[in-house]
């Protein structure tokens, strides 16, 4: 059983390999579970609150279906709803918070903050998104990967295209080190991961006997890849300015159909966090093929509805990996696996 009582989840370079994978057995068994309809309330009593300076759909929807799936009880901060930040600041709110509540979790811009958050409250905190690192979208993803994958993971190459200095590139990049996995970012130069993390990654690698390689080169980057992954060209926080920068660097790594048969694999998955911008159902999509004449970005629609795609299995998988850290957590004394 992976017991993790007591520890928080802030990012991907706290934690082994060994305990990395055994928070992706426990999503698994969890899973397995709740579908089979025997799954345990692990957190009966248990509350935990969630704290989003950034808007969400999958992130708080599935720590809050996972909580009460497990018995616990969560109060929802939403970006506007608390004093933190704007009359109090993240230590305070952490002593506060830490007295009243068995976990917390964050999503802002600031891993400095969920940082303080854990220090501060003696609680577990969970990171929930930050512009550094997307710790528990790794869980899913990885979740996701061997659900559709006969290898073991030191075995699984997948490529990353796009905007890679943020939390998405920055936590795939490490993650895949971590497991020993073939790591491709694929992208501009001037959108690799910043230094620090390329050089934590290459330390990890030297451990785990995973591959790294950062290529300007999309035919080589994707060539005998098990996965192509993709996130959207501009995060949240980010000016709606840089749009047009964005689409300036990066139309060359968007995933197409090409760019798929490029990979030489015929049963090639394709992997997106979400939200995506495939198709003209969003303002702010509408508004750029106004002004680009471009129906999609990041990847077209015609990956995004193809057999290839998997990205609602990666969405479902949050709900079950984000559970397994709660119970991995915050499980009562006494209590076995689900
Ligand atoms: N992938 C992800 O974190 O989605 P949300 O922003 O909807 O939580
Ligand atoms: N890079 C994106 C991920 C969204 C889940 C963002 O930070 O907005």
């Amino acid at each position: 059983a992976t017991d993790l009582t007591g520890r928080s989840f802030l990012k991907e370079l706290d934690f082994t390999a060994a305990e990395f994978r055994g928070l992706i057995e426990l999503a698994a068994d969890l899973k397995a579970a709740k579908k089979a309809g025997v799954e345990q309330r692990l957190l009966q009593g248990r509350n935990i609150a969630l704290i989003f300076e950034k808007t969400s759909t999958r992130t708080r929807c599935a720590f809050e279906v996972a909580a009460a799936d497990q018995g616990a009880h969560t109060t929802y901060l939403d970006p506007a709803g608390s004093q933190m930040g704007h009359k109090e600041s993240v230590r305070d709110t952490a002593r506060v918070l830490g007295r009243m509540f068995d976990g917390i979790e964050y999503r802002g811009d600031s891993q400095e903050a969920v940082e303080q958050l854990a220090v501060h409250s003696g609680v577990p905190v969970f990171n929930g998104l930050t512009d550094d690192w997307h710790p528990t979208q790794m869980l899913a993803d990885v979740l996701t990967m061997t659900e559709h994958s006969t290898k073991p993971l030191n075995r699984i190459a997948f490529a990353y295209l796009g905007d890679a200095r943020f939390n998405m590139g920055n936590s795939y990049l490490v993650t895949g080190a971590l497991l020993g996995m073939d790591v491709r970012i694929v992208a501009p130069r001037a959108y690799w991961p910043a230094e620090p993390v390329v050089a934590a990654a290459r330390a990890l690698a030297a451990e785990s006997g995973a591959r790294i390689t950062l290529t300007e080169e999309v035919a080589e980057g994707v060539t005998r890849a098990d996965f192509v992954v993709t996130d959207i060209w501009v995060s949240m926080g980010e000016p709606k300015e840089v749009w047009d920068e964005r689409i300036a660097a990066l139309s060359p790594y968007a995933v197409t159909m090409d760019v798929l048969r490029a990979t030489g694999n015929p049963d090639v998955k394709f992997m997106h966090c979400l939200p995506a911008f495939h198709d003209l159902g969003t303002k702010v999509a509408r508004e750029i093929h106004e002004r680009h004449g471009l129906e999609s970005l990041e990847v077209t629609d015609e990956v995004f509805e193809s057999e290839h795609s998997i990205v609602f299995d990666e969405a479902e998988n949050r709900l079950h990996t984000i559970k397994a850290v709660l119970v991995a957590t915050l499980r009562r004394p006494g209590r076995s696996d689900a």
